[in-house]
Parts: C-alpha cells; structure tokens; sequence
C-alpha cells in the first residue's frame, strides 16, 4: 500500500508536464500511490459488464453519501440537499454565478489554491484577500481585516478548509467566529472542503455545515477525488441544508449541464465512500509519517526553512525567503537536479520565496525528493553567502 506507481507516459498532467528525464514532480495535488482496492475493483467490474449508457442517481447512491457525511462530518442531511457536479472549482464558479446580484467582489484568504483567482475573473468578478496571518509557520484568519471586508460590502467569501497551500484545518472557535460574523454582515460562505478526509496526527476536521444551526447561507463543496486520487473521473457534491440556495444552485447547474459526471465515476465514489474507511486511516497514518519525516529533515539539514504546521492536505508550504531567491531562479535550479516543486507566487503575488511540496507519494520517494532538494539547497545557500 502507498508504493509508488510509475505514472509517467499517462496522460498525468503532474508527471507529463516536465519533460526533463527523470524528474520527481512534487507539485500537482494527487498522489502517486493507487486508489484503494475496493474502488478499483468496483471500476473493474464495471468495466467488465461492457455497457456504458445513460446512468442515473439511485437511492442506494444518496444513502451511501448521506452514510459518509454521518460518519466522518457528524452532520444529518437528506438526498434533496445534494448536488452531485463534475469538479469542485466548477461547482464554486456556478455558486457565484448563483450569487451573481449579491457581490461585486469575492473574498478569499491567500496564499491559498491557485484556481480560486481564475473561476472568480472568470466569473467577472473580483478578487478580494484577506492574507492569512503567520506566526513560526502557522497561519491564522485575519478576522479584524475579514470584519472590515465584510462591512465595506463584500458578500461572498470562499473558505478553504483544510487550507490548501498551509494545511490549516480550522478549529471549533475560528469557524464560529466566522460564521457569526458572516451573519452579521449577511455574507454567503463557500466552504471548499475538498480536503476534508486528509487530516494528520490527531487533528479533527470540522465541516463548516456543522454550524447551520448559527447561520443558513452556506454551502459546502466536497469530493472523493483527492481522498481516494481518483480526480482524473471528475466527481464532486454540493451540499446545503439551504434549501431555497440548493434549489437555485440547482436550477443554475441544470441550465450549464452541469451535473452528469460519468457512470465510472458514480461507480468509483459508491465505493470509495462506502468500503474505504479503514484505508483512508492508513493513509493519514502515512502521510503524518511523511510529514515527520519532511520536518525532522529540515530541522537538520536546513533548519532556516520555515515550514507551515500542517494539520491536514497533503501539502507543506516552505518559506524559503532567506535564500533571498525568486520561485522562478529556485525553479530552474530545483530542475538541475530532476526535482519540481510548486511555486509561491501561483498561490499569492506576494509569495515569492515560498514553495509548495506534495508529500502523496511513498516514502521512499520523499525521501529521494528531499535529498534532491536538499542538493539544491546548498547550492543555493552558497550562492547566497557569497
Ligand atoms: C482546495 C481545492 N479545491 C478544489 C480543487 C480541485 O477540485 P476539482 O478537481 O474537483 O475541480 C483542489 C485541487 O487541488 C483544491 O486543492
């Protein structure tokens, strides 16, 4: 379990992009080990029937989400408050298309996921930031700046919870404050909750729609796809217990033809969401490994790395400013030596210097990645000493 898989030659966006022979990508959020067993055998039964036509939701598929979201959210909700979709930023988009009368300008809390900027221009509207505040690598909401937005008319906001790039996952105090001062300012909360089954060491998730009882106008966005790396299939869900805002999310995404992901991935989430809990504890076991080994790693051989305290994702984020290096300069040397990470400023415009590494790999793996960076770095340690 958790071996690595060669996926070069593919069609992976994360492993094709690089031409460079031999290249270690640590960048693109999916994992280089395989999907657990109960889904692809699910696939390949499938597969193996050999008719693909129209499919439709069954009550078993409503009962197994409705399970799920019991089971590791801790929150009721029934079949009409679900939209299934074909990918989360598509179902943020059509939610603020939904919304498109309440806000010019869209809040989000950088550095954070790189799509947000491009699904809030494209829905011609603007972005708003609210930059998180840091202290020794760990990153907070800066409510007082957040009050401010909101009172000077800015009515939606997309959360990020756990927190891509930082791997924050907020807790039961932060959400309140949040959701009680979205109330007082009538604002509509995304909650983008895409990484909420990856959760390290004995951090809890907590879904935003566990304080519905607070406030009505949220929605979450949810999906199997980064839990059990199955994005390539395009499956996501929306879930409100608004039901006037899931009634008019649904009449916006009936008119896009946006809720008709594919028999195979049906498929893949009635599997993934019903026979894979004792998996994806294994995976967080491994992946809260992986993430010590990255931290005793720095601690020594690079100890003025500054890595983000991450609860839950996948993703650490390194403040590498003391290099005095730009991510492009960092990028190019990073290749010398058969290595790519994400850069900073695709997160924020102001992060330059700071780099994000994908650790959903095997073991070994990371560790031939962190010497390579590691190389890399001394490189540019010198550079910078002389
Ligand atoms: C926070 C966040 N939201 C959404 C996505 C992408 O979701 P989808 O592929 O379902 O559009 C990602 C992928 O990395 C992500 O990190």
């Amino acid at each position: 379990m958790f071996n690595t898989v060669d996926r070069k030659n593919t069609q992976s966006i994360k492993w094709d992009q690089t031409k460079k022979e031999d290249c270690i990508p640590f960048t693109i959020a999916d994992s280089d080990y395989a999907s657990p067993k109960p889904v692809i055998d699910a696939l390949n039964e499938r597969v193996n029937h050999g008719v693909f036509g129209y499919t439709y939701f069954d009550d078993d598929y409503y009962n197994i989400i409705i399970s799920f979201v019991k089971r590791h959210y801790y929150y009721e909700i029934t079949a009409n408050q679900i939209t299934t979709t074909m990918g989360v930023v598509g179902s943020l988009y059509y939610a603020i298309k939904m919304l498109d009368d309440k806000s010019e300008g869209i809040i989000i809390q950088t550095p954070v996921y790189n799509m947000f900027y491009g699904l809030i221009e494209k829905a011609n509207k603007k972005v708003i930031e609210n930059k998180l505040i840091e202290e020794d690598g760990y990153y907070r909401m800066d409510f007082d700046n957040l009050e401010y937005l909101f009172s000077q008319g800015h009515k939606i906001m997309i959360l990020c919870n756990p927190h891509n790039p930082v791997g924050r996952v907020y807790k039961d105090d932060e959400l309140k404050k949040l959701v009680l001062l979205a109330k007082k300012y009538d604002v509509y909360l995304l909650s983008d909750e895409i990484h909420a089954d990856i959760i390290l060491n004995d951090n809890k998730f907590i879904s935003l729609m566990k304080y519905y009882d607070l406030y009505e106008n949220m929605m979450v966005f949810i999906a199997p796809s980064k839990t059990f790396n199955i994005a390539g299939l395009h499956i996501s869900l929306v879930i409100s217990k608004n039901d006037d805002l899931m009634a008019s999310y649904k009449k916006i995404t009936d008119e896009g033809y946006f809720k008709n992901p594919s028999l195979l991935s049906i498929t893949a989430l009635k599997a993934a969401y019903k026979d894979c809990d004792k998996w994806m504890a294994l995976q967080n076991q491994h992946l809260s490994k992986n993430y010590q080994i990255i931290k005793d790693y720095f601690h020594e051989k690079h100890p003025q790395v500054i890595l983000s305290q991450v609860e839950g994702t996948y993703l650490v984020w390194l403040d590498m400013n003391y290099l005095k290096i730009s991510c492009e300069e960092a990028t190019k040397e990073l290749m010398n030596h058969h290595i790519s990470v994400g850069k900073g400023t695709i997160y924020s415009p102001h992060s330059e210097g700071y780099f994000r590494l994908n650790f959903a790999c095997s073991t070994e793996q990371l560790k031939e990645g962190l010497k390579r960076l590691s190389e890399t770095i001394k490189i540019l340690e010198e550079n910078t000493t002389k």
